[in-house]
């Protein structure tokens, strides 16, 4: 599908489908989203741009390749995304954190904000904003204009599982903002849940129900 990136490296598939098993354990599945989080920024930032610093190695001087502009920011979309936060943050130390906090309104089924945080600046940075599931895209699309309006304009979107119902919603709504996933599952059912999925991410994650 245009403008989705299926990440479909060996060690991300299987963890994801240990994940995905019912019988994992809440210490196994945090655990793994942890290791599976690096493994997919490292494939969310290849492309990344790239200066050249003068450097001194004990031996002599060079120009060295590093990152090129402001620092990276990921933003969560809580509270799932944090798990996929974490492993990031492993990979990349000194990227800045934004926070999106949002519920789901049960009369209208709408997403609502309760929490928005981001840092300065966001018109010079990527931005990767991380949620372990797009389903409905509800929640997503809202994210995403709320960073838009903070300022981002580069912006990407990564996830553990995508339903393709979700994936062209989000597409239609932010054609600008490339998706990367681990896998496009076959459906949502009938209370937005995808199908075969994982469950619940974040119950999964600090077991609750
Ligand atoms: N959120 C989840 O945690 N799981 C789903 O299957 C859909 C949305």
């Amino acid at each position: 599908m245009d403008g989705v990136t299926v990440i479909d490296h060996p060690l991300v598939q299987h963890k994801l489908t240990i994940m995905r098993k019912k019988q994992t354990s809440t210490a196994s599945f945090r655990q793994l989203l942890r290791e599976i989080s690096t493994l997919l920024c490292y494939e969310v930032t290849r492309n990344l741009e790239i200066t050249t610093e003068r450097i001194e190695t004990p031996l002599t001087e060079m120009d060295a390749p590093v990152l090129e502009g402001k620092k990276l920011v990921f933003a969560s979309i809580l509270r799932a995304g944090n798990g996929l936060l974490e492993g990031m943050l492993d990979l990349v130390p000194a990227a800045r954190v934004a926070h999106v906090g949002l519920y789901r309104d049960e009369r209208t089924l709408e997403p609502v904000e309760y929490y928005f945080k981001a840092p300065d600046h966001m018109a010079d940075r990527l931005v990767i904003v991380v949620d372990p599931m797009l389903a409905t895209a509800n929640s997503a699309i809202l994210a995403v204009e709320r960073l838009k309006q903070q300022g981002a304009s580069n912006l990407r979107f990564l996830c553990l599982l995508a339903a393709p119902e979700g994936l062209e919603r989000f597409r239609h709504a932010h054609p600008d903002v490339q998706v990367f996933t681990a896998s496009i599952d076959s459906h949502l059912n009938e209370k937005g849940y995808i199908v075969p999925g994982l469950g619940d991410a974040g119950d999964r994650m600090y077991g609750t129900k």
